[in-house]
């Protein structure tokens, strides 16, 4: 019989299929790693078919795992790295370039052209989000313009894009022989091209930027069926019938479905989603305005988002790039060997600073190095920038609430860090708490499939599966936490205006 539900979580780093049950808990997980390509400064791309090639394996290995078939399996959800464009031919079913990943800068010039008429806020009011290389928008563009013969393409009809979850739903519906092409609405909200209020593509920034609305998936409620499994796949016929952006997904995992209620989110970077129910609350201090939910009918809810480009991924480039550690949690002991930062800040702009700042121009800084400082104090310096950024970002969503918040939960890879968790409550001033199950993103995802096939009957079933299983209590003195902030902020402003128009 149906026990279960199983989600799709295609991130940054990974892709991932877990099986949970209807307590929400998990049954079993299938994951694999995907190439990270990096051909220039600022460019990072993935290779798409690679990325859908993963995904069948990790729901073939998921299932397999708890001895499973399609016969168990209530539902298919979906949640994704979001604002990754993919741009791919429907008669063939191939891409025409890589997908261009969120942290990829190449569009600037892009923006600047863009924002010459009306500046960098011209399409706020209307989509929540300021003109910027992270949105799937400039990448589409970039494709159109710079890979030869996709604009004529395009025009013919013959050119699909889609945020990876567009791409994975598309492919697993049949592909080439009917796939569906459909996104949700809190994906569609990182494009730069959906009217908040509609929830339609907006005609006339499509035609600023030169994209033919041919491309565009239908945009749909993130919980309603889209399709069936194609008969080719394992999970033949089952229904996909939940899409979530994955920091959207991690909120709704975190049962955070009233006005007010917070989640943070530390993976790849961070993600500070704050719902604010079924207002449109425009940010005076740097957040977004995002979708946070739609549930079929429904009016949607909307949310206030504090984006961090660089959180995790600092720790992968001290493995990757620096061969300081081996893994991501030997971080912790190499920190746990000093007392303190030793007075060094890291700040880790690699993609220019997103949010509170939005500063293209900024670049990564270390500063304070003395004779003193050792591997240890960078390793310590590299997770405090997480919970400093954190801090930020929260003081932006207090400012624009008006209503601080009295504590915040928090999901995600990093969480498990403890001694980050303690610094995160001491900086913060407020408890910090962490659920039992910390893999909310696939949750939420599994969450919006399994509503909409009546597998979970409502949000309070929902949020009776939520448990806390850790809290931290800041411990730190006031003038401690401010001496430490304000060498915080300062290290901050040393990263900026560093790129001139000759830096490559
Ligand atoms: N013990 C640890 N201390 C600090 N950072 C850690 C630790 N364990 C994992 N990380 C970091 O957490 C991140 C992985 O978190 P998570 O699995 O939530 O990210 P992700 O979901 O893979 O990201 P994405 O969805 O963007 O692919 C990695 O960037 C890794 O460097
Ligand atoms: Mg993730």
């Amino acid at each position: 019989m149906n026990q279960y539900v199983i989600a799709i979580d295609q991130g940054t780093t990974s892709s991932r299929a877990i099986v949970f049950d209807h307590s929400g808990n998990i049954v079993s997980t299938g994951q694999m790693e995907h190439e990270q390509i990096f051909p220039q400064a600022g460019w990072v791309e993935h290779n798409p078919a690679e990325i859908w090639n993963n995904t069948r394996e990790v729901i073939a290995s998921a299932l397999s795992k708890a001895n499973l078939t399609r016969h168990d399996i209530a539902a298919v959800g979906i949640t994704n790295q979001r604002e990754t464009a993919v741009v791919w031919d429907k008669n063939t079913g191939e891409a025409v370039y890589n997908a261009i990943v969120w942290q990829d800068t190449r569009t600037q010039p892009i923006v600047d052209e863009l924002a010459k008429d009306g500046g960098l806020e011209r399409f706020k009011q209307k989509v929540g989000l300021p003109l910027a290389t992270y949105f799937s928008g400039t990448k589409i563009k970039w494709i159109l313009d710079n890979v030869e013969g996709a604009r004529e393409r395009a025009e013919a009809g013959d050119l699909l894009f889609g945020n990876t979850d567009a791409w994975v739903l598309w492919n697993l519906t049949g592909g080439v022989d009917g796939g569906v092409h459909v996104t949700d609405v809190t994906n569609a909200s990182r494009t730069l091209f959906m009217d908040l209020e509609t929830l339609q593509w907006d005609q006339e920034i499509l035609d600023i930027f030169g994209v033919p609305a041919s491309m565009m998936p239908t945009i749909k409620s993130s919980s309603e069926v889209y399709g069936q499994v194609h008969t080719s796949q394992l999970l033949r016929e089952t229904p996909v019938a939940g899409i979530l952006g994955d920091q959207q997904a991690a909120t709704f995992g975190q049962a955070a479905f009233q006005a007010g209620e917070a989640k943070n989110t530390y993976g790849t970077g961070c993600f500070l989603i704050f719902n604010t129910g079924e207002e449109i609350v425009h940010s005076k201090n740097g957040l977004l305005t995002t979708l946070g939910y739609k549930l079929g009918d429904a009016k949607p809810h909307y949310a206030l988002e504090g984006s961090i480009a660089v959180t995790g991924s600092l720790i992968q480039w001290l493995r990757d790039n620096l061969g300081m550690i081996s893994s991501a949690p030997e971080v912790e002991e190499l920190a746990a060997a000093v007392e303190d930062n030793g007075g060094v800040y890291i700040v880790p702009a690699f993609s220019g600073l997103f949010a509170p700042y939005w500063r293209a121009d900024a670049r990564g800084a270390i500063v304070g190095l003395t004779r003193f400082a050792n591997k240890g104090h960078i390793a310590r310096a590299a997770l405090e920038a997480t919970a400093f950024q954190t801090r930020e970002v929260l003081d932006a969503v207090n400012a624009d609430s008006g209503v601080p918040l009295t504590e915040l939960k928090v999901d995600g890879g990093m969480v498990a860090n403890e001694a980050l968790m303690q610094f995160q409550a001491d900086i913060l001033g407020v408890p910090v708490v962490r659920p039992k199950v910390v893999e909310t993103t696939a949750l939420g995802a599994a969450y919006a499939a399994g509503l909409a096939v009546g597998f979970w009957k409502d949000l309070g079933e929902l949020s009776a599966n939520w448990n806390e299983d850790k809290r931290w209590e800041p411990q730190l003195p006031a003038e401690e936490q401010e001496r430490q902030l304000r060498l915080w902020k300062k290290a901050v402003t040393k990263s900026m205006d560093w790129v001139d128009e000759d830096v490559k």
